[in-house]
């Protein structure tokens, strides 16, 4: 089963993940249901445990290749500069254009337990680097300066209250007829 994705506000976005002391089967189901919130999400291609309320530095990513999982992550180095229209899920309909680092090596352990390294450009790059941010509590509103950031919530408040938006009494009203 997958869970639901938390959204801005949720106090658990803005909280740091402790990290993962020994893959356990735990560990190994919560992956899985990961993977199922991600798929079923539809446009993601990575989710943090964070934003299914989980605790964890945990992420995992799927770039139409493999499924893929991290824990412990860090970036140990990162150079250059790459602008690109930054999306969360946890943050719905809400793209921002966003300067950040355009290559990084990220170390962390795989599922076996072991440590891995992986030398990343562009848009994994990205997706490393937003994903280690929520494991550490920390927002793409976060990383605007203070006029992106009152520009982006303006707009994040309009999309979410726009009648594109999934309306759950509006469903809960048609299935009662
Ligand atoms: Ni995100």
């Amino acid at each position: 089963m997958g869970y639901q994705i938390r959204t801005y506000g949720d106090p658990v976005l803005k909280s740091t993940a402790a990290a993962v002391e020994e893959v356990n089967g735990k560990v190994v189901r919560l992956v899985d249901n990961m993977f199922e919130t991600l798929y079923t999400s539809g446009n993601g291609i990575a989710l943090a445990a964070p934003q299914i309320g989980v605790q964890k530095q945990i992420f995992v990513w799927d770039l139409g290749e493999d499924p893929l999982v991290v824990l412990n992550p860090e970036i140990v180095e990162s150079a250059g500069e790459w602008v690109y229209d930054e999306g969360c899920l946890s943050i719905p309909g809400l793209y921002v254009e966003m300067m950040r680092p355009k290559t990084v090596l990220m170390r962390g352990v795989g599922l076996d337990g072991e440590m891995i390294e992986i030398e990343a450009d562009e848009l994994e790059a990205r997706l490393f680097q937003h994903e280690i941010d929520h494991l550490n509590g920390v927002l793409m509103f976060d990383r605007m300066t203070p006029d992106q950031r009152a520009e982006a919530l303006a707009e994040y408040r309009a999309i979410s209250a726009a009648p594109t938006a999934p309306a759950e009494p509006e469903r809960r009203r048609l299935r009662l007829r």
